[in-house]
């Protein structure tokens, strides 16, 4: 059997509208939020693949520019990621807002891992890339959410930590306990909802999303690690 060929970066970034287009469909995005740059993305993987050091990740070039997408279309001024590892997922969501040349300016974006090595990484990544200084990595346990928010709202949610022993089966726990730390009509995001190997731990997140009163949720296989993306009432 032939393999396909590869995406053209230009097909990549068409591919990437289609997914970001059926957010708007579908509610996770508001019907008028901006489209992404890819110029602007572009830019950010010159200076990512400069400036980063990313010893592993399951990452791929269209997830990047969905999350990317993402948030150019939501303009989060508060963004956490929870298991932010070396800073990889969490420079695509906080770049729009974070990144060097912003789109928009952004106000807190916060990584957090129970992994003190990879909060040092994080760190001198974002730094070395150009992030401003309210892009930070901390070490901390994500489900402290009270004390890591400190009384403030966030706007956009990634989950992405991997616990070992339970590996992803906390996401609806952790979601809970950042509930009431959402500012009005905040995005969600988890990742690795379409991978085969966390398909039980993974497997009610969504209804357990909309039963938490979510307006409206989606899963994009955008690869597959796969997104959950889900809005709270505005
Ligand atoms: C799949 S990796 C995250 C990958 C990362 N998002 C990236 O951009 O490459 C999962 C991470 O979750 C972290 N983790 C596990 N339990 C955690 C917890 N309770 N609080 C914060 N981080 C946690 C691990 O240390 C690990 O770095």
């Amino acid at each position: 059997m032939t393999a396909l060929p590869r995406l053209t970066p230009r097909q990549s970034d068409a591919m990437a509208d289609r997914f970001l287009d059926h957010c708007r469909t579908t509610g996770v995005l508001a019907p008028d939020a901006p489209a992404a740059s890819w110029t602007g993305f572009h830019a950010l993987r010159d200076r990512l693949r400069a400036g980063f050091h990313v010893p592993t990740t399951t990452l791929t070039p269209l997830a990047a520019r969905v999350l990317y997408g993402l948030a150019a279309a939501h303009r989060p001024a508060a963004v956490a990621t929870l298991g932010c590892f070396a800073g990889n997922l969490m420079a695509w969501v906080s770049g729009p807002g974070f990144g060097p040349g912003p789109r928009y300016p952004g106000e807190r974006a916060l990584g957090v891992d129970v992994d003190a090595d990879a909060v040092h990484l994080a760190s001198g990544n974002l730094r070395r890339a150009g992030f401003a200084a309210g892009a930070r990595a901390v070490v901390a346990d994500a489900f402290d959410a009270a004390g890591l928010s400190a009384g403030a709202t966030w706007d956009l949610l990634l989950i992405d930590i991997d616990v070992p022993g339970a590996r992803k089966s906390g996401y609806a726990r952790l979601l809970e306990r950042w509930l009431p730390h959402l500012a009005p009509g905040a995005l969600v995001i988890a990742h690795d909802v379409c991978h085969p190997a966390f398909t039980w731990d993974l497997r009610d997140y969504a209804a357990f999303a909309t039963d938490r009163g979510a307006v409206a949720t989606t899963t994009l296989p955008v690869d597959d690690c796969g997104l959950e993306v889900t809005r709270w009432p505005g």
